[in-house]
């Protein structure tokens, strides 16, 4: 991996993406985020100032470029209201190329539960739930599993998380993780922080869509 203590965030602005850059800052990365609009952050200022912020669009490669120049990862938490067009697969596919172009080989990404693998073994509760979101959001369920194609069919060193319902806090407990299972109806968003910053230099679950839970 390109050693570079710089990573880039996409989404940062959002439930999870906030507690992303500010978990990523307290290990001590630098974070690069890309804003819509630049908001004021509430961060001490020795972390502040590892702070950059690149305002653009998820959508435009010209941004993609300004905020991945010399990153050694990518952890991607964009998010759509489910009565827009999804977008997902559309925007994975710049970052990957954009990354392609930074040579920057990290990949983490988060999608939903929606997301039905083979090998999947859910509980009963779990498949309902799965099969709901499928049902209620179908063009989601679609997108997001384009997503994934998307992924696999690049050479970038990915991992896609699948979450739970994710609730506002820190969290603090321990984070279960698991290939086949839900481990967890919920989670916070401190703690899909932390999981998903610590993947930067765990190999594990590279190619691997772990769900998580807590
Ligand atoms: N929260 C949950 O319970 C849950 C559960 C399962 C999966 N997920 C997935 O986790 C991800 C993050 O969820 P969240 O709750 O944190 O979502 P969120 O609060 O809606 O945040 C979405 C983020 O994406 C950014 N974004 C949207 N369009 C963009 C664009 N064109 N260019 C740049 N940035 C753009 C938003 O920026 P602005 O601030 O400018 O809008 C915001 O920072 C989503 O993919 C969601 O589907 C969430």
């Amino acid at each position: 991996m390109n050693q570079s203590k710089l990573i880039a965030v996409i989404g940062g602005t959002g439930s999870v993406g906030r507690y992303v850059v500010s978990y990523a800052l307290q290990k001590g990365y630098q974070v690069r985020m890309l804003a819509r609009s630049v908001r004021s952050m509430q961060l001490p200022p020795e972390m502040a100032a590892q702070l950059s912020i690149v305002e653009g669009d998820a959508l435009r490669f010209d941004s993609l470029r300004d905020l991945m120049q010399g990153c050694s990862a990518v952890i991607n938490t964009f998010g759509r209201p489910p009565q827009e067009e999804p977008l997902y697969s559309k925007v994975t596919r710049q970052v990957l190329e954009e990354m392609e172009r930074a040579d920057i080989k990290r990949y983490i990404g988060v999608t939903g539960l929606s997301l039905k693998l083979q090998g999947d073994h859910k509980s009963i509760g779990g498949r309902v739930m799965s099969r709901m979101l499928r049902s209620l959001h179908p063009q989601f369920a679609q997108d997001r599993l384009e997503e994934l194609k998307v992924l696999q069919a690049s050479a970038i060193e990915w991992t896609l998380v699948r979450l739970p319902v994710v609730k506002e806090g820190q969290g603090g407990c321990s984070i279960k993780a698991n290939l086949d299972k839900m481990p967890g109806n919920r989670i916070y968003n401190g703690d899909v922080a932390r999981f998903l910053v610590n993947q930067i230099e765990e190999d594990e679950y590279i190619h691997r869509c772990p769900f998580i839970g807590s």
